[in-house]
């Protein structure tokens, strides 16, 4: 949620904390703005997009060397001007950005109103920055004392980073519960919400943790923690190139990501799927083998996409390994007192790793002895620092906010994982596990070719663009990927779409079918084929508008009228990760025959770090 980028260095701030919130954009975009320091603080914000902000600046002379940026996902109050951030406190001393939310902020609030503060603006931004100012000013302290003594009131989630106006040559920024990065360069410093703005200019970063305080001044950084002890800092080297996070001639990150799928799958299995020995190599999974495999329950926790990855796991979990899974939404595990026993093992699905409500929902988990294992895409992120083991994904960066490629390799990675647990616990044959073996290093292939020829697909997306609602429908394991598919079409076309399993369509949502609404069926080749084929002839006889993901070669099929997308035949283990690819390009396709931003749909944030 929001993008922070902050510049304090030799260079002129404004170019470097612009392109920084467009780098950043994908995580908020209702409004933008920027403050930087000559004699006084500058603020300059607007409602919108960057651009509009840029737009606004255009032959402005900005010399500073020292900025903030913030582009926003609102909580309080609505985008506008005077919400956006950076704000500025009553006295003009310091401005401020903040990610996240400020819980307490009411009582904060009436406390400063009882004093006589005036509010420019509904956030709760506002209000925290106020209480520094208010408590600077009784206590004649520093910013940074005032920030500690602070930030013991508050309760919520941030990342705030300041600008004083007493002290132009100095940054300082907090966090607790929502990220930030800070880039060593040369003299100068780089701060951010992830490394996409920092890459550019220096691989060196140092990842802040909760609780803990950076004051940047002149050159020199210095991390405290909240009892004024001083840290030292670890510096991390990026592992990331810049290409990774530009469109590459791609008119979308979304298409571009859709398109990386081959490549991502492929680095996902490269160095693990060992087909020489027959082996599936994890370092995080063979370090805790005995604790997966004597698991007496897998606990699932994750949101969106990513919970739709932790429903297929559970379908291959339990059948590869008889293990019992729960998949539990992170944001309704966390407030229902869960039962969490010896032997539990809690997988946290996130692309990001800084999902709140998974993060708070694994926190809770890890208090009460469960084990924490991974299943990440951002190296480094907060949930990977948290938890005991894990995986990566390496996807690499996810910049398009539906997720796409995140999910074809939490599926990749979910499925090595169960294999590998299944073989330890010899609940899979020799067999059996060969085989999936192959099927998995055959996926990239498999991928390829459904990207390789899309205009049937494109076809399908302009006849259906005008829709007003779409049921997706599929068993077994394609349900998870039904569920996927809808989520993928309402977050990109603003379409109305319900995921259901394909059986339990008759217990109601029948009732919807009529000649106006296209129904999407998941109907590859698997146990439940022949049962799915029914239900299409069910959609057929009521006139719904049939589109069907089906198995090339598939003569059972010829019967039903409607749009059909072939896909390469695969094991209905793996199948999701290949059916899941013509849903992502069907929704893509006709969110642009709309003429929406499907990079950046409405209401929505790349990560979502407020519960
Ligand atoms: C996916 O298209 C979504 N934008 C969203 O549902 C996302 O999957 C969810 O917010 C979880 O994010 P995470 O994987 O970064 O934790
Ligand atoms: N809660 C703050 C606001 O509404 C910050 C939101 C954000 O993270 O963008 O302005």
């Amino acid at each position: 949620m929001c993008g922070i980028v902050a510049y304090i260095g030799h260079r002129e701030a404004y170019p470097i904390v612009l392109k920084g919130l467009k780098r950043l954009e994908y995580r908020g975009y209702d409004s933008a703005g920027v403050a930087l320091i000559s004699d006084k603080i500058d603020v300059f914000k607007k409602q919108g997009k960057v651009a509009r902000l840029e737009e606004s600046l255009l032959g402005t002379h900005l010399p500073s060397t020292i900025g903030i940026g913030h582009t926003r996902w609102a909580t309080h109050g609505e985008p506008s001007d005077r919400n956006a951030h950076p704000h500025l406190s009553a006295s003009g001393r310091i401005s401020m950005i903040h990610n996240g939310i400020i819980e307490n902020y009411a009582s904060l609030k009436q406390e400063l109103l009882n004093k006589g503060y005036q509010f420019n603006s509904d956030t709760d931004t506002e209000v925290l920055l106020n209480f520094i100012d208010d408590i600077l000013s009784n206590n004649k302290c520093s910013l940074e004392e005032a920030v500690r003594i602070a930030l013991k009131r508050v309760v919520g989630a941030y990342v705030i980073v300041m600008l004083d106006a007493e002290n132009p040559d100095t940054l300082i920024a907090a966090r607790k519960g929502s990220p930030l990065v800070i880039g060593i360069g040369e003299n100068e410093h780089f701060l951010a919400s992830d490394a996409s703005p920092i890459i550019e200019y220096t691989k060196e970063v140092v990842y802040i943790n909760d609780y803990e305080l950076a004051i940047i001044k002149g050159n020199e950084l210095v991390l405290k923690n909240l009892g004024n002890e001083t840290i030292t800092p670890f510096v991390h080297q990026l592992d990331m190139e810049l290409a990774a996070i530009e469109k590459g001639g791609y008119e979308h990150f979304m298409l571009k990501e859709i398109h990386e799928q081959p490549t991502t799958i492929f680095d996902c299995l490269r160095g693990r799927l060992d087909m020489v020995n027959g082996e599936i190599i994890m370092a995080g999974v063979q370090e805790h083998i005995e604790a997966l495999k004597n698991a007496k329950r897998i606990i699932v926790v994750a949101c969106g996409t990513s919970w739709h990855a932790g429903l297929v796991a559970e379908y291959i979990i339990e059948e590869l390994c008889r293990i019992p899974v729960e998949v539990e939404y992170a944001s309704e595990f966390r407030y229902r007192n869960p039962i969490i026993e010896k032997g539990d093992v809690l997988f946290a699905i996130s692309q990001s790793g800084e999902t709140a409500d998974t993060l708070v929902a694994i926190e809770k988990a890890k208090q009460q002895g469960a084990i924490i294992f991974g299943i990440l895409n951002v190296v480094g992120s907060s949930i990977a620092r948290i938890s005991h083991a894990g995986a990566y994904t390496h996807a690499g960066p996810e910049i398009g906010v539906a997720s796409t490629k995140a999910f074809t390799a939490q599926l990749v990675v979910l499925t090595m994982i169960a294999l590998k647990i299944a073989k330890a616990k010899k609940t899979i044959s020799d067999d059996r596990f060969l085989h999936l073996m192959q099927e998995l290093n055959a996926v990239p292939d498999k991928v390829e070719s459904i990207l390789s020829n899309t205009e049937n697909i494109q076809a399908i997306a302009q006849k259906h663009a005008l829709a007003s609602s779409f049921l997706y429908l599929g068993r077994g394991y394609n349900f998870p990927v039904a569920l996927e598919g809808a989520l993928k079409l309402k977050e990109i076309s603003y379409i109305h779409a319900e995921g259901y399993p394909a059986a339990e369509m008759k217990h109601g949502p029948i009732a919807l079918v009529d000649e106006n609404l296209p129904v999407l069926f998941v109907a590859t080749k698997d146990a439940y084929h022949e049962k799915v084929i029914s239900n299409m002839q069910e959609i057929n006889a009521r006139k719904g508008k049939l589109i069907a993901v089906v198995t090339e070669g598939d003569q059972s099929i010829d019967s039903l009228t409607g749009d059909l997308i072939f896909v390469p035949e695969a094991d209905e283990l793996i199948a999701p990760i290949i059916n899941v690819v013509p849903l992502q390009l069907l929704s893509y396709y006709i969110g642009t025959a709309r003429g929406l931003d499907v990079d950046r749909p409405r209401n929505l944030a790349k990560s979502v770090t407020v519960e």
